[in-house]
């Protein structure tokens, strides 16, 4: 089913829900965000480095109206969840957790100025929640746009994309760098972004999937960790530079260091943080190589390089997990596999493969063993590239 298709069939539920639960008066409009997939450059962006990422064609849409009573109702059509609170008391609330992603945009307006005076949203995502593709940042984009176009403000993509960064950063209290709210803002059809996190120098690269395909896997494993791991990594890498800087390396952060840094700088940290710098350092030059190899439409050697980039995730980062490894083995066995690595975070979630083809029933195979192994059940499904996020039918 196309995505047109998909939202289209969502329109007249979340209308009807809106409708039913908070008011039958007022226009309802309507606004979608897509979600992103990273190419290369894992844990890249907090350490100012480089990443390669794309939207996907899964979107979040929303539905909205203003409201002039100081209330903020939401309701979430994928896990029938509504919240009925006042607009000027917004607080994280753990037990409702997809919520904080709106309440966070509405109190990043207002601490820039922006006051919303009430407001009904209701959304429906398309993006698996929890997989590693950004429903998150897809869910903070949507309650941007609807906010934004309801009131008719103007507002930048740069701004926008601060907004949403510092709504997940401030409110939601996940530590994130810049990947995902960039990505899903500046990316588009047929387009892999390419950004340096630290001068913020970017490219749209042109893609067309007349020769390749990706895959995504879900591994049906959920992301407990990733909150505390990705602090604790965020941590690591704070304590690798604050000890290289004491043993007198000028670097203003991680991505300064090149390849040839790391024989050197071996013997001068602990084992475990020299294997996240090592992941980091080796990361962004895989980055930098895929970039020309994308240029080049060369994507058997783009599969290797995901696969370098796994095994570093994997084994010097370790933001996998046994039973994305096991599906990661019992995958590599596919024909027509370029290669694969961990989506986004990582610490279960999604694998991402790049392929030339792929035959459905190979897929069924590893998706019994997998069952058979670990009781949980794999998803697959191929993706493109989704639109930036805006008004439907704009
Ligand atoms: C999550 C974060 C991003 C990025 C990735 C790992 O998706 O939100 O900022 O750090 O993990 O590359």
């Amino acid at each position: 089913m196309s995505s047109e298709k998909r939202a289209r069939d969502s329109l007249e539920l979340i209308e009807f829900q809106l409708k039913e639960r908070f008011g039958k008066e007022g226009e309802v409009r309507f606004f979608r965000a897509c979600g992103r997939l990273d190419w290369l450059g894992s844990h890249t962006d907090y350490n100012l480095g480089l990443i390669l990422a794309s939207t996907v064609d899964r979107e979040i849409i929303a539905g909205a109206r203003l409201r002039d009573d100081g209330v903020l109702n939401l309701y979430s059509l994928n896990l029938n969840q509504e919240i009925r609170i006042n607009i000027d008391q917004l607080f994280p609330d753990p037990a409702h957790s997809w919520a904080n992603y709106p309440k966070g945009i509405i109190s990043e307006l207002k601490a820039s100025g922006i006051e919303v005076p009430g407001l009904d949203l209701v959304v429906y995502s398309e993006i698996p929640i929890g997989a590693n593709l950004s429903s998150s940042a897809g869910l903070e984009a949507v309650s941007l746009e609807a906010i934004l176009g309801l009131l008719e403000v103007q507002m930048s993509r740069w701004e926008r994309i601060q907004v949403c960064y510092r709504a997940e950063n401030n409110f939601v209290g996940m530590p994130c760098g810049i990947l995902d709210q960039f990505t899903v803002y500046q990316g588009g059809q047929n387009t892999v972004i390419y950004l340096d996190c630290d001068t913020l120098y970017w490219e749209r690269i042109p893609i067309q999937f007349d020769q390749f395909q990706l895959l995504v896997i879900d591994s049906g494993k959920g992301r407990e960790l990733v909150k505390s791991e990705y602090s604790r990594r965020r941590e690591e890498c704070r304590q690798i530079y604050q000890s290289l800087r004491q043993q007198g390396y000028k670097i203003a952060h991680l991505s300064q260091l090149s390849v040839e840094d790391l024989k050197e700088i071996e013997d001068k940290l602990e084992p475990v943080l020299f294997r996240r710098l090592r992941h980091i350092i080796t990361e962004n030059q895989r980055v930098k190589k895929a970039r020309e190899l994308i240029l080049e439409k060369n994507y058997p050697a783009l599969g290797e390089l995901f696969t370098e980039g796994y095994l570093s995730s994997s084994r010097d980062y370790e933001n996998s997990l046994p039973e994305l490894d096991f599906l990661a083995r019992l995958l590599n066995q596919l024909s027509g596999l370029w290669g694969l690595r961990i989506a986004g975070a990582g610490w279960g979630g999604c694998l991402v493969a790049l392929v030339k083809d792929f035959a459905q029933e190979e897929l069924e195979e590893v998706k019994k063993k997998y069952y058979e192994k670990t009781s949980l059940e794999m998803k697959y499904f191929p993706v493109k590239t989704g639109d930036i996020p805006g008004e439907l039918g704009e």
